[in-house]
């Protein structure tokens, strides 16, 4: 499923020399509002320098040429260049603020997602409950996000659907779109949130009328369908783990899951604990009650966040990857 994912070819929705692929209703409005300011100054820039250029070697001072009496005023022409940028301004005003105001107003019925940011991964929890750390949504219907931060500023940036919103702890932000191309989209995030801020990726994958239904099903009940251990190895990819602990030994944000299932644990505060079923669960839950000696207290708490058999699942997924018994 996730290897599926990452070979999907990013959504087409033609991009062109200034702007990334249109993937929202959005994009088109966007785009409208800047190609139009685009070529306004573009024919300007060209028209200014064209004849100031053009004026200066036209009406150079020459030997044995007396200059010429030049007229002082032009009542129409100066009423005239100031008029036509006054209506041009006014123009892209309207557009702007028409664009802005539509991308501020969700609509009052729309199919709501909650987005939980945190250092340094994103969580989405559907309708249904089901949490994925990648973001599927349907095509043609208008979603709202409900967006909040479990720690710092995060920004919620997808450059394709033209949205940039801040994520700011202690309140909540909405935004929302209508994706019009189905494919993965790439979500950033355009807040500098810490050392991990540039792998603070997402896929976003818009999924066709009628499909979106089956996959939310499917990948709801997973947890009860597969072996735990596999729906641990899961749940580890899909809420975040991943982010900070890998599975091959390698040291990251927080202790490598390699070899951590019953082993010896150093903590911050000298004293030395086994990893076992009761550990990790405490760890899950409360993080910052035993940090592991030279790793930083950042971990978020699960609590209330994942359920009893998502964290036994975990804890299953752990022992495959405890080092073998001497
Ligand atoms: Cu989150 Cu940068």
């Amino acid at each position: 499923m996730m290897g599926l994912l990452d070979q999907l070819p990013l959504a087409a929705g033609e991009g062109s020399f200034w702007m990334p692929p249109k993937g929202s209703t959005f994009a088109f409005e966007v785009d409208r509002v800047f190609y139009f300011i685009f070529w306004v100054s573009a024919l300007f820039f060209v028209l200014i320098t064209g004849l100031a250029v053009f004026f200066v070697i036209r009406y150079r001072r020459r030997e044995g040429v007396a200059p010429a009496e030049t007229p002082h005023h032009n009542l129409a022409l100066e009423l005239t260049w100031s008029a036509i940028p006054l209506v041009l301004v006014f123009v892209m005003f309207y557009m702007g603020v028409k664009a802005m105001i539509n991308i501020e107003t969700p609509p009052s019925r729309a199919y709501e997602i909650l987005v939980t940011a945190q250092r340094w991964n994103w969580l989405f929890t559907y309708p249904n409950g089901y949490v994925d750390k990648d973001l599927h949504v349907p095509l043609d219907v208008p979603v709202r996000l409900t967006m909040r931060s479990e720690d710092v500023i995060h920004s919620f940036y997808v450059p394709s659907f033209r949205i940039k919103k801040d994520i700011v702890p202690g309140k909540y932000t909405k935004t929302w779109f209508r994706a019009t191309e189905p494919g993965r989209h790439v979500l950033f995030c355009a807040e500098y949130c810490g050392t991990q801020h540039s792998d603070m990726l997402a896929d976003i994958v818009v999924h066709p009328a009628g499909e979106f239904e089956r996959w939310l099903e499917d990948a709801a009940s997973f947890v009860d369908k597969m072996p735990p251990a596999e729906a641990g190895r899961r749940l580890y990819e899909v809420r975040g783990c991943k982010q900070c602990h890998s599975v091959d030994g390698t040291a990251g944000i927080g202790p490598s899951f390699k070899g951590l299932f019953g082993a010896k644990q150093a903590l911050t505060n000298g004293s030395i604990v086994e990893a076992d079923e009761n550990y990790i669960r405490e760890s899950i839950m409360e993080p910052q009650a035993k940090v592991s000696a030279g790793y930083d207290p950042v971990m978020p708490t699960y609590k209330g966040r994942l359920k009893d058999a998502e964290i036994t699942a975990i804890i299953e997924y752990l022992k495959t990857l405890a080092a073998p018994r001497k």
